[in-house]
């Protein structure tokens, strides 16, 4: 193992403890939480390298659990053991895989967490070793992690049988994607296990693309502006230590969501309705665009706090702005019978479109949420067609990358609303560079006009 790869890449927290907390955050998602719920529970110091070990396992899940499965006959009854046992085994073979020097990958990957093969397997062993609910499985962990480096290869060879192991994506979601896409499938499922780039969105009203340009460039941290108002650093950082955060010059913003705004068509003066509104990504960039007098609306009055506090920052509070937690697809719960003249829909969806980032989701979803997450973008969309005046514009949205939230859903609102005029918008973005551009995440866009 080189000196490169020896060092752990993100903190000085023991690998011990990341381990176990790690653990903790996949037993919490193997019981059905997110990432997000788990890892805000997890010990603030140990939060930064857990977060990295945890996001690796969840797109090594289906491997690790397969490595599992042949080496340890019958799993004892303790689940914290055995998501330590899949946490090790998934950081154990990237160590492995890292650690040969004829790999292409070894020195241009730095977007994994890496150890020493050695380390990776006296770290999990300490672990359980002090933990009294853990050290009977000492001994079988320790036989479990260098079984694998011996039998590795033979391991591997046989877990490219199972695709649940080689996309790391649970069987049903292959089987849709593949559906979807009989031509890109794999190369979406790939894309999804890795991490996705960290990209800006420039505040028009605060700062400009080659302004932050030049203060990244002078703290070190590259960066390129691949299309206008959109800067992506090269290597992703904590907000708060990239200039221009709190003086809200920027939002983190992923480049296929920056579209919304723009495929809006909104003007000074206009009277606009963001339906589903939190955290605000897009309600602060329309109003980066245009002075609007708009409303923000969410089902969910902790998400919707956070849109008060975005907006805040960027400096885009002001009389003209409101916020109601309300059921969109309820009008009777929060409409004044006054017509919009844009009406984003930004609706609830699967998120499969955004897996690079929230890693957590293919092993959360269930098929039936499709079906479920469908029906509840059908009621919403057909409520908020009555809010838009003749003439007016609605935008429907999801970072989904299944057709049923997608085309299928805009195809069916097109028949069911005579008065819709189809207006041109991307429709499928998929997350997938081409010619050596960035990817943004997995979006779908239908833009409809409402017939005068
Ligand atoms: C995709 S997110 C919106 C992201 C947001 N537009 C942005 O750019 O930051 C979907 C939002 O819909 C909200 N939501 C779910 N069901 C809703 C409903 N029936 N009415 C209004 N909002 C709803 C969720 O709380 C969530 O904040």
């Amino acid at each position: 193992m080189p000196d490169t790869a020896s060092k752990p890449t993100r903190s000085s927290a023991s690998l011990s403890d990341t381990i176990l907390a790690s653990a903790k955050n996949v037993q919490a998602v193997l019981d059905g939480r997110s990432l997000s719920e788990s890892l805000a529970a997890t010990p603030a110091a140990l939060r930064a390298p857990v977060q990295a070990v945890v996001f690796h396992v969840m797109r090594r899940l289906g491997l690790a659990y397969e490595i599992k499965q042949m080496l340890v006959q019958r799993t004892p009854p303790n689940a914290w053991f055995d998501a330590v046992l899949l946490v090790s085994l998934a950081l154990l073979d990237t160590a492995v895989e890292f650690s040969d020097e004829t790999n292409p990958d070894h020195t241009a990957r730095r977007d994994v967490p890496l150890y020493a093969v050695h380390t990776v397997v006296d770290q999990a062993v300490n672990a359980v070793a002090g933990q009294r609910t853990l050290q009977t499985y000492k001994g079988l962990l320790n036989a479990t992690l260098r079984g694998f480096i011996r039998e590795r290869k033979a391991i591997l060879a046989q877990a490219k049988e199972n695709p649940v192991a080689v996309f790391n994506h649970p069987k049903w979601w292959i089987a849709q994607v593949r559906r979807a896409y009989p031509k890109q499938w794999q190369a979406l499922l790939a894309a999804a296990n890795r991490p996705g780039p960290m990209t800006l969105r420039i505040n028009a009203r605060r700062c400009s693309v080659e302004k932050l340009l030049a203060e990244l460039d002078a703290a070190g941290m590259p960066a390129s502006s691949p299309v206008p108002g959109a800067v992506v650093l090269a290597t992703p950082r904590p907000v708060t230590s990239v200039p221009g955060f709190e003086q809200g010059w920027w939002s983190v913003q992923d480049l296929a969501a920056q579209q919304a705004a723009t495929l809006l068509p909104v003007q000074a003066g206009m009277r606009v309705l963001d339906a589903c509104a939190a955290p605000g990504g897009k309600t602060a960039h329309l109003l980066e665009l245009a002075d609007l007098e708009l409303l923000a609306l969410d089902a969910d009055q902790i998400r919707l706090d956070r849109v008060g506090q975005n907006l805040q920052r960027l400096g885009l509070n002001s009389p003209k702005v409101s916020m109601l937690c309300a059921d969109a697809a309820d009008l009777s719960g929060w409409w004044d019978g006054r017509q919009f003249d844009a009406v984003l829909a930004d609706v609830p969806c699967t998120a499969s479109g955004i897996v690079r980032r929230h890693p957590d989701i293919r092993w959360l979803r269930r098929e039936a949420d499709i079906v479920k997450t469908a029906a509840l973008q059908r009621r919403i969309i057909d409520a908020l067609w009555q809010t838009v005046k003749p003439g007016g514009h609605m935008l429907y949205a999801t970072c989904s990358i299944f057709p049923q939230e997608g085309e299928q859903q805009a195809a069916q609102f097109g028949v069911r609303h005579a008065d819709a005029i189809r207006q041109q918008a991307p429709g499928q973005l998929l997350p997938l560079a081409e010619g050596g551009q960035v990817a943004g995440d997995g979006f779908f866009y239908a833009l409809f006009a409402k017939k005068l």
